[in-house]
């Protein structure tokens, strides 16, 4: 595997968050609609737990390798939702487990599954790691392109600060599902076929099932429907491209454009992130963070 455990020991954790001004939101609010976006970050950072549930259901929880994986990445995003939660709460909006316990219930028919749905894949599909890899790789890589972008759009320093730093984590966890599904689609044209079907026919953007529908599709369509986000896009499916048997998918950018058409036909526009002076800036991060570790 390219990229050791070790490496996350020695500079992963707890995201740093004791020097950010979260008190700066009570005077320096954020627009309600980059509110939505990260009430649904949030979500989806602390469901890590649940996709963990269901991915120790597989044959893979016998390498000590992928436990310890799983065991690091869990813990780093706990701490993205938390640092997000805070954030919400600075504008008195519901955090932490009261969305959570609103989100199991709402899911609660899908999360009685799924574990079972896992174990039947893991044992019943032959080269199904390489699907879920794949899938891990590119779901980082969307995580991690929508912190920089919203980090343009909301244009709130202690918001970049904060988003930047979790992008450098985001770019880890890119760089290790990226550098474990290349190796298993590198020159295996079964893995290479049976990854494809899945992701032509199962993938969305994640949380699709997790939260209600309009909420993944008002931040994926918001965050990348326009400007520098569809760019971010563009990047995005060049990586998935370069993966072994996986060029021309068209999955990323078919996800956002079925994501503007539904936001539109249940709310009846979607609105443009604001236009900044300069047109769309790129946010403080490093732009190259959202390819790190490739
Ligand atoms: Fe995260
Ligand atoms: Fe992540």
């Amino acid at each position: 595997m390219a990229i050791s455990i070790q490496k996350f020991e020695e500079q992963g954790g707890r995201l740093k968050t004791d020097d950010i001004d979260f008190e700066s939101f009570r005077t320096q609010p954020l627009p309600a609609d980059v509110l939505r976006c990260i009430s649904y970050m949030h979500d989806i950072e602390y469901q890590t737990v649940l996709y963990t549930r269901e991915l120790l259901m597989m044959p893979q929880y016998k390498d000590p390798q992928f436990t310890a994986f799983l065991t690091l990445w869990n813990y780093e995003e706990y701490w993205h939702g938390h640092a997000l939660g805070r954030v919400l709460a600075m504008h008195d909006l519901p955090a932490h487990d009261s969305r959570l316990a609103d989100m199991r219930e709402f899911n609660k028919r899908y999360l009685f599954w799924s574990p079972a749905i896992f174990w039947a894949l893991g044992y019943g599909v032959r080269k199904f790691p390489a699907v879920h890899m794949t899938w891990g790789a590119i779901n980082e890589w969307t995580a991690n392109a929508a912190y920089n972008r919203l980090g343009a759009v909301a244009d709130h320093p202690v918001l970049t600060e904060l988003l930047t730093r979790i992008m450098r984590q985001e770019g880890r966890h890119a760089g290790y599902y990226a550098s474990y599904a290349r190796e298993l689609l590198e020159g295996d044209r079964k893995a290479q076929k049976v990854t494809s079907w899945f992701l032509r026919h199962q993938w969305a953007p994640v949380g699709n099932g997790d939260v209600p529908k309009i909420e993944t599709s008002f931040a994926t369509a918001y965050l990348f429907g326009s400007g520098d986000g569809m760019e971010l896009i563009d990047r995005i499916e060049d990586r998935i491209d370069l993966l072994p048997g996986l060029a021309g998918l068209n999955l990323v950018r078919t996800g956002i454009a079925e994501a503007r058409e539904h936001v539109i036909e249940v709310e009846g526009f979607l609105p443009p992130p604001p236009n900044r002076v300069g047109g769309d800036r790129k946010s403080g991060a490093d732009d190259e963070a959202v390819l790190q570790g490739l």
